[in-house]
C-alpha cells in the first residue's frame, strides 16, 4: 500500500523537490497551502499543480501553522506515515522586523504539529521530519560545525528554530514519537526564493547580461556559507525517516565560500571577469574582461561597475562563517551530496538567463510575464 506524507512548505523550494522525490517512491503526497498567499505567482505552485493535474498522487489542503485545530483536522484526516515540517517564516532578514510573528510560526507552529501528533494518539504511526537550521550555530563556536558543536543563534528566525529544535527532542523523548531533527546548511536551487542571497545574484546578473538593470545592490560581502544543492538535500530528508531509530543530522557540503567568491563564480560562468575595488560599503564590483566567445549577446560594457554594497542589506547582528561536517549522515544514513559548487552555480545561471530571455521575448511581443 502507499504510504501517505503530509508536507508543511510544499509550495517553497524544498517543499517541491522533496514532493518530487516522494511521487518517485510511489507515495501519496498531501501538502499545506496557505490560501493567504498569491500563489498564481508561484513557479514551485505551478509545478506542483501541473503535477496534480497530469494524474499523480498530490492533494493540496488549505491550511495554516498559526492554526492549531485546522492542523489537528488536518493530520486526522490523513493519518499520514510522515509529516514533513518544512513551513517557516524562513527569511533571516526578515525575522529581525517581524520577531513575533517568526516566533509564532517557525517555533510554536512545531509545537502545535507534535501536539497534533500527541493529542491523536498518533505517536507510534506518524514519524516527523523538522527542517531546523546551520543558522542554529550562529556566531560559531568552532569550525566546522558538528552535532556537537555549542548553539549560538544570532537573529529572532535562529532562536524560534532553536526552540523548535529542542521541542523535536523532548517529544522525542517523552513520548517516544519518532522524530527528527535535519540540521541543513544553506542550499540553493533554480526554486530558491529571490530574496535570498545565491538567487538575487544569479537573477541580477542574468538582468544586467541583457541589459535590463545596470547594477547589483548587496549587503556584507563578506559572509561565508557552505551551499549545497536542494535536489541533493530533500533526499536526507527522506533518508532520516526511513532509519530504525529517530535521530538528529547535519547536513553539509563541507566547502564554504563568500558571498563575494558566488558573484564572481556566477558572472564567469556568463563570460564576466570582475575585480574588486574599495572596502566595506563603498567596496564596487567592476567587469574587467569580457570573454567574447560566452558573451555573445552581452550589454555589458568593460569597466561597467555591476555590483555595490547598499548597507540596508546589512544584518543587526551577522552570521559571519558558517562550515558544517556531515560526517555522522555519511556514516549512518550513507548520504553524500552529489551536485558541487559549480555545477550548483551553473544550474541556477543557465536557469535565470533562459527565464530572463524569455521575459524579454514576452516583453518584445507585447505579452505579460
Ligand atoms: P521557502 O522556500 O521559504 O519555503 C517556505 C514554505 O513555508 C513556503 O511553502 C511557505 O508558503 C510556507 N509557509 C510560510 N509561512 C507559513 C505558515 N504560516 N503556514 C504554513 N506555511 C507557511 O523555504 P525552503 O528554502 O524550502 O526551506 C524549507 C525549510 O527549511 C524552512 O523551514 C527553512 O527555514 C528551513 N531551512 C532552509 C534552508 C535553506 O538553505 N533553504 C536551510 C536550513 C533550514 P508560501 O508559499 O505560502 O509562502
Ligand atoms: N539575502 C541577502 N541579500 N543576503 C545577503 C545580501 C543580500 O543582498 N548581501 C549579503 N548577504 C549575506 C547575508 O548577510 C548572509 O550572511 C548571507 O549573505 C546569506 O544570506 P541568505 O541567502 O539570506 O541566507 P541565510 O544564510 O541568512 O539563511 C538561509 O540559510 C539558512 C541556513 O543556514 C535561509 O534559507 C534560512 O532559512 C536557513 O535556515
Amino acid at each position: 500500500m502507499s504510504k501517505n506524507a503530509l508536507i508543511t512548505g510544499i509550495t517553497g523550494q524544498d517543499g517541491s523537490y522533496l514532493t518530487e522525490l516522494l511521487l518517485s517512491k510511489g507515495y501519496h503526497v498531501h501538502g499545506i497551502v496557505r490560501v493567504s498567499t498569491n500563489n498564481r505567482n508561484n513557479p514551485n505552485y505551478l509545478l506542483l499543480e501541473k503535477l496534480r493535474k497530469r494524474g499523480e498522487k498530490i492533494h493540496l489542503h488549505s491550511g495554516d501553522l498559526s492554526d492549531s485545530s485546522r492542523l489537528t483536522t488536518l493530520i486526522s484526516a490523513i493519518s499520514p506515515d510522515e509529516i514533513y515540517n518544512l513551513a517557516a517564516q524562513s527569511n533571516v532578514s526578515f525575522s529581525f522586523a517581524e520577531p513575533k510573528y517568526t516566533s509564532d510560526i517557525n517555533a510554536i507552529g512545531t509545537l502545535r504539529i507534535l501536539e497534533a501528533i500527541r493529542n491523536l494518539k498518533f505517536t507510534s504511526q506518524t514519524k516527523l521530519y523538522h527542517a531546523s537550521t546551520s543558522e542554529l550555530f550562529g556566531k560559531a563556536q568552532e569550525s566546522p560545525q558538528t552535532e556537537t558543536t555549542p548553539f549560538y543563534p544570532r537573529s529572532p528566525y535562529a532562536i524560534a528554530k532553536l526552540y523548535s529544535y529542542w521541542t523535536v527532542i523532548n517529544y522525542r523523548e517523552a513520548y517516544d514519537i519518532f522524530a527528527c531533527n535535519g540540521i541543513l546548511f544553506n542550499h540553493e536551487s533554480p526554486r530558491r526564493g529571490e530574496t535570498f542571497v545565491t538567487r538575487k545574484v544569479t537573477k541580477a546578473l542574468a538582468r544586467i547580461y541583457f541589459g535590463l538593470q545596470d547594477c547589483l545592490y548587496l549587503g556584507n560581502l563578506n559572509a561565508k556559507r557552505d551551499w549545497g544543492h536542494a535536489r541533493d538535500y530533500v533526499e536526507m530528508q527522506w533518508l532520516m525517516l526511513q532509519q530504525k531509530f529517530p535521530d538528529d543530522y547535519v547536513i553539509a557540503t563541507g566547502v564554504q565560500h563568500s558571498v563575494r567568491s558566488f558573484v564572481e563564480i556566477a558572472a564567469s560562468e556568463l563570460g564576466l571577469t570582475i575585480g574588486w575595488h574599495g572596502k566595506d560599503q563603498t567596496e564596487v564590483g567592476i567587469i574587467e574582461q569580457i570573454d567574447s566567445s560566452l558573451a555573445q549577446k552581452c550589454k555589458i560594457k568593460p569597466g561597467q561597475t555591476i555590483i555595490r554594497v547598499d548597507p540596508q542589506y546589512y544584518r543587526p547582528a551577522e552570521v559571519e562563517n558558517l562550515l558544517g561536517n556531515s560526517q555522522k549522515a555519511k556514516n549512518n544514513l550513507g548520504w553524500t551530496p552529489k551536485t558541487s559548487f559549480k555545477n550548483l552555480v551553473k544550474e541556477m545561471i543557465a536557469h535565470d538567463l533562459d527565464q530572463t530571455r524569455k521575459d524579454l521575448l514576452c516583453k518584445e511581443n507585447g505579452y505579460e510575464t
